[in-house]
């Protein structure tokens, strides 16, 4: 008998035609989250789940899963998983390391680079009919180029993000709670800071940290109180790293003077009023949404099902407990 396994969305096709020749799949094919009592219904007699950052996985979750062995997530980020209480239970978790780290810091330099020079604002202004000629004050953006740029977080993808930096010749300053090997630093030219210098310092503050008891709300009105006036929170990390009420009142009182967002705190929903903050640009988590990254998040999410579930060898991509 195969194995049984619950895929919580609709995934590539490539995902699924990996996981066919070896499970029994239940598969919710919608574009929408899995309701959480379908979730926990249909985990009953399932050995894998193949779930997406939008489902928690929590000891509710695994008291309703008695026969779970493997939790493989569609994505890299998995502070959604309680990878503790699973180890407890003997649930391996997998994720999806590495293959979106290029297309996560093209995204994070669309955002930087929409909000700066008012790209969306300049595409509503055309589709409204509002442009009547080139006119030297209309829509003025903010240079990039010899700015000074903050990553909080430098890790693969802040990394991949800094090296994108050196084509825009910008000063690279960063903050994380490991300092990086020297010759990481060399090769970016970027120069290790307490946060709060980088906060001060930077024109363009960019978000690259997992979320954890210990970056929730890192960036919170404290923070937007030492920024520039002049500067602009970028974060397609995860939502909960920046307090966004308080980020509504950065941006209507002027404290920065703008943001490029494509995670949010209580996501999918966004704080009161950041809807109407024009100088924000505001993207639905699209950072790794390109046909070449998500084919391959979903064949590495499939794998870890497969290793570990079907073959019996630990995958490559085991989360550490
Ligand atoms: C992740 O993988 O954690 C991203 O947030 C979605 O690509």
């Amino acid at each position: 008998m195969k194995p049984r396994i619950l895929v919580t969305r609709r995934v590539p096709k490539e995902c699924l035609n990996l996981l066919k020749p070896y499970f029994q799949i239940e598969h919710y094919n919608k574009d929408t989250a899995i309701p959480r009592a379908r979730l926990l219904r249909s985990l009953k007699d399932k050995e894998g789940l193949l779930c997406l950052l939008t489902d928690k996985v929590d000891h509710e979750l695994l008291s309703a899963a008695p026969k779970l062995k493997v939790v493989s997530t569609f994505s890299v980020g998995y502070d959604h998983v309680d990878v503790p209480a699973c180890s407890a239970r003997g649930v391996v978790v997998t994720n999806t390391p590495g293959v979106l780290t290029e297309s996560t810091a093209d995204f994070t330099w669309a955002l930087l680079m929409s909000a700066a020079r008012r790209v969306v604002e300049g595409d509503a202004y055309m589709r409204g009919g509002k442009y009547k000629g080139w006119d030297p004050l209309m829509l003025l953006g903010t240079d990039v180029n010899g700015k000074t740029l903050g990553i909080v977080g430098f890790g693969r993808i802040g990394q991949a993000v800094a090296k994108r930096a050196g084509g825009f010749a910008m000063k690279i300053v960063y903050y994380d709670t490991r300092r990086a090997a020297p010759e990481a630093e060399a090769a970016l030219g970027a120069r290790f800071v307490p946060l709060d210098e980088l906060l001060r310092e930077s024109d363009f503050v960019s978000i690259h940290t997992v979320l954890d008891a210990g970056t929730r709300h890192l960036i919170d009105a404290r923070a937007f109180g030492l920024m520039k006036t002049s500067a602009y929170l970028i974060n397609a990390a995860r939502g909960p790293i920046v307090d966004e009420k308080a980020l509504v009142k950065a941006l209507k009182t002027g404290k920065i003077r703008g943001a490029g967002l494509d995670v949010y705190e209580w996501e999918p929903k966004m704080a009161t009023g950041l809807a109407s903050c024009r100088s924000a640009v505001l993207a639905p988590h699209l950072a790794s949404a390109s046909l070449e990254t998500r084919t391959k998040m979903g064949e590495m999410s499939a794998s870890g099902l497969v290793d570990e579930l079907a073959r019996r060898t630990p995958s490559p991509y085991r989360v550490a407990a």
